[in-house]
């Protein structure tokens, strides 16, 4: 089906059905990911939920951004979940990241996760104010210092190669990319606390990362609680440490949507050019030619990951006019019944179905394709925003989708997913 296939009736009940998610996942204030599978809020998606929100109801969007902050750390970093109310339903909890430890030391100020997220909320807010300067333009002047805040911490603690590192995979959103297998393998994970885990009670096991990883997972949370979260200890120390193409392309768009924001409200900017400057030569250091792709880099090893993956194709959200990725695009573009998969289909650790090891994410999905088309690469991108409305008009508003034949997989009812449509993938709506 093409999206001018789509029948107006069949895209209004869609758009319904979306905000029917939003106001479902709704908990008063912020907005979980889906129910049961991820009770809490979470960074990156929260962001995401306020844009689908910019498309009905401007005022519930800008407040699910400032939910958000209301859990940011005393030093900035923005966690990538909070814990709002207790929920049995999902581990780990806040007991076993115990972050009440960084408290007065630059931590907590809410029940949080350690580790931050994808820096996407800059950006999104950014185009919620543009959806409506009027009702936006007081809601992003109070928020601006927080976000610079925000970005000030990921450069101080995280920038040290001038790409963005990432201390746990969880932190980079892409939990089980192929992109930390190498870091990962050097983890032992010996002392472990026996543990139970909650999502395989919600979603097939085959859909989730496995033990190995999630045992690591869980390595690396006790190995920062034992440091109280201290970033410094955990930088010199953890095994685990790699520049990520996420964090880094995430941060330099919003760092550029973060000059805009600060010349509408008339703020200066120097510093904001300074954290370009330092990402952009970053992100340069993340082209591996070997896969002909931007790639994570391991910072302990010094090794690319030789991942192609969807965060590959993040380079023009974050803003650049390189077009060397361009011919991994057409192939992938080429072999794929539908865009963007997690990972290379013809690369040896592809899997349809497992979480960051090949399914397509719609939210990626809207990176990519909104950078491709302020790059020129129009083509490109609506191939797949109409690869994106297929999905969700033939699967329903799922987590993750097979890029093999678009089988729904994950969680249900998924917020991030609603508000791509809402927002961009719906042919009636892409105004925010
Ligand atoms: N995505 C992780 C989980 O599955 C945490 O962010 O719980």
């Amino acid at each position: 089906m093409m999206e001018d296939d789509m029948g107006t009736m069949e895209c209004s009940a869609l758009d319904a059905e979306a905000e029917r998610i939003l106001r479902l996942n709704d908990r008063g204030g912020y907005t979980v990911p889906t129910d049961g599978l991820y009770p809490y809020q979470w960074n990156w998606d929260s962001a995401f939920a306020a844009l689908g929100f910019a498309a009905f109801d401007i005022d519930r969007a800008w407040t699910e951004i400032e939910t958000l902050f209301t859990g940011q750390w005393d030093n900035g970093m923005v966690p990538h979940i909070l814990f709002h109310r207790p929920d049995p339903g999902y581990f780990p909890g806040p007991e076993v990241w115990g972050t009440e430890d960084a408290l007065g030391r630059g931590g907590a100020r809410l029940p949080s996760s350690g580790i931050s997220q994808p820096p996407v909320a800059a950006s999104l807010a950014w185009r919620i104010y543009r959806a409506d300067p009027a009702a936006g333009r007081d809601r992003l002047a109070a928020l601006f210092p927080k976000l610079m805040a925000y970005h000030r911490w990921v450069m101080g603690a995280r920038a040290e190669s001038g790409a963005v590192a990432i201390t746990h995979p969880w932190e980079a959103g892409r939990d089980n990319a192929p992109d930390w297998d190498e870091a990962m393998a050097g983890i032992d994970p010996q002392g472990v606390e026996p543990y139970t885990r909650r999502d395989t009670g919600h979603v097939d096991a085959r859909m989730r990362p496995t033990k190995e990883d999630y045992d690591r997972y869980i390595w690396l949370v006790q190995f920062a609680k034992a440091r109280r979260w201290d970033e410094v200890a955990i930088a010199a120390e953890s095994p685990f440490r790699v520049a990520d193409p996420t964090l880094t392309f995430t941060a330099l768009r919003s760092a550029r949507d973060l000059r805009e924001a600060a010349a509408m409200i008339g703020e200066d900017s120097g510093e904001i050019d300074d954290w370009i400057a330092r990402l952009e030569e970053g992100a340069a250091g993340l082209w591996n030619d070997a896969i002909g792709s931007y790639d994570a880099k391991n910072l302990r090893s010094g090794n690319f990951a030789g991942s192609l993956s969807n965060a590959s194709f993040l380079s023009w959200w974050g803003g650049l006019s390189d077009d060397r990725p361009r011919a991994a695009l057409t192939r992938i573009l080429t072999i794929s019944d539908y865009a963007l998969p997690s990972y290379d289909p013809t690369g040896p650790k592809f899997d349809a179905l497992r979480y960051w090891r090949g399914p397509i994410w719609a939210v990626m999905n809207f990176m990519a394709a909104n950078g491709m088309a302020e790059q020129g690469l129009t083509a490109e991108a609506e191939r797949i925003r109409t690869d994106t409305a297929r999905l969700i008009a033939e699967n329903g508003f799922a987590e993750y989708f097979s890029p093999k034949d678009g089988t729904p997989a994950g969680g249900g009812t998924f917020t991030w997913t609603a508000a791509v449509w809402l927002a961009w993938a719906s042919p009636s709506r892409g105004k925010v």
